[in-house]
C-alpha cells in the first residue's frame, strides 16, 4: 500500500500563519498581545528542549512569551508561589508548568494550583472535567493537535475502531475522550490499551486507528498493524545513532520504516505529532487571551 504522510510540520506552520493573522489584527485593533508563560524546574534536557520550542513559537506568531527557569533543588511551596503569582499577573494570559517536575514536588497539587482561566495545558481537573462532558475549555495540546491534524487532512474517523495505547493524563486518556466525542473528528469506538493489556497485539490487529503513545522505540512493529490502518506517533525517543555528529536522533514509538507500506496514513518523527503540540499550545493562549 502506498501511504501518505500525515505531515505535522506543514500542517502546524499552516496554523500558526493563522494565529499571526489574528495577533496582528487583534495588535491593530489596539488590543494587548497574547503574553505565554512557560515555568520550566531542573535541567532535564527533553524538557529544556520542548519549553525551548514553545517559547520561540511563542515569537514567531507575535505572542509575548516568559520563561521562568529554576533549580531541581526548589521547595514545593515555591514553586506553587510561582503559579499563585502567575495566577495573579494580568499581564499573563496563560501558562504552563513543563512536566514532570522533580519527584520532591507533587505535580497534582501544583496543576491543582493553576487557575483554569489561565490552564492552557488543560491539565486542571476543572477543565479535565469539562473536556470529558464536551464542553468547550482548554484540551490538552498533544491530543488536541493531533484532532486538527486528521481534521486538516480531512479524514473522516465517524465509526472507527481507534486503539490508543497509554493512559497518561497528558495523552492517551484525553486522547480517548476526544476520539470517542461526538464531534468531526471523533465518534470513533475507542479501545484503551495500557501497561498490564494482555495480547496488546490482538488489539492494535484490529484497530482502523492507532495512536501510539508508549514511550518505548520501535515498539510497533509491522506484525501489530493491519493493512490500510492510519497510525498516529506520538513517542519522542532518543536513541543512539553513531551516524549522526551528536551521536543520537530522535525516534518514535513506531518501527515506521517496516509499518508505513501498511498504513493508509502515518506520522513521521519528527515531524509529526510535536510540532502540532505547539500550534494547539499557540491556540489555546489565544483562546486564553480572548477570555479576556
Ligand atoms: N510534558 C510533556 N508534554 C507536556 C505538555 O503538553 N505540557 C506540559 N506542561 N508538560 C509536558
Amino acid at each position: 500500500m502506498s501511504y501518505k504522510l500525515l505531515d505535522g510540520k506543514s500542517t502546524s506552520l499552516f496554523v500558526q500563519e493563522e494565529i499571526k493573522t489574528e495577533v496582528d489584527r487583534r495588535i491593530a485593533n489596539g488590543d494587548k498581545r497574547p503574553h505565554l508563560a512557560a515555568v520550566l524546574i531542573g535541567d532535564d534536557p527533553a524538557s529544556k528542549a520542548y519549553v525551548g520550542h514553545k517559547v520561540k513559537a511563542c515569537n514567531k506568531v507575535g505572542f509575548d512569551s516568559s520563561l521562568i527557569e529554576r533549580n531541581t533543588n526548589i521547595s514545593e511551596q515555591e514553586v506553587l508561589d510561582i503559579v499563585s503569582e502567575l495566577n495573579k499577573n494580568p499581564e499573563i494570559d496563560g501558562f504552563i508548568v513543563q512536566l514532570p517536575l522533580p519527584s520532591h514536588i507533587d505535580s497534582q497539587k501544583v496543576i491543582e494550583a493553576v487557575d483554569p482561566s489561565k490552564d492552557v495545558d488543560g491539565f486542571h481537573p476543572e477543565n479535565v472535567g469539562k473536556m470529558s462532558l464536551g464542553l468547550d475549555t482548554f484540551k490538552p495540546a498533544t491530543p488536541a493537535g493531533i484532532m486538527t491534524l486528521l481534521n486538516h487532512y480531512e479524514i473522516d474517523t465517524e465509526g472507527m475502531h481507534a486503539v490508543v495505547i497509554g493512559r497518561s493524563d497528558i495523552v492517551g486518556n484525553p486522547m480517548s475522550s476526544l476520539l470517542r466525542s461526538n464531534t468531526s473528528p471523533g465518534n470513533c469506538t475507542v479501545t484503551q490499551c495500557h501497561s498490564r493489556t494482555k495480547d496488546l497485539k490482538s488489539h492494535t490487529l484490529q484497530a482502523d486507528i492507532i495512536i501510539a503513545a508508549i514511550g518505548k522505540p520501535h515498539f510497533i512493529t509491522d506484525d501489530m498493524v493491519k493493512d490500510g490502518a492510519i497510525v498516529v506517533d506520538v513517542g519522542i525517543n532518543r536513541i543512539s545513532d553513531p551516524s549522526k555528529k551528536s551521536g543520537s536522533r530522535l525516534t518514535g514509538d513506531v518501527d515506521f520504516e517496516n509499518v508505513a507500506p501498511k498504513c493508509s496514513w502515518i506520522t513521521p518523527v519528527p515531524g509529526g505529532v510535536g510540532p502540532m503540540t505547539i500550534a494547539t499550545l499557540l491556540q489555546n493562549t489565544l483562546k486564553a487571551a480572548d477570555g479576556k
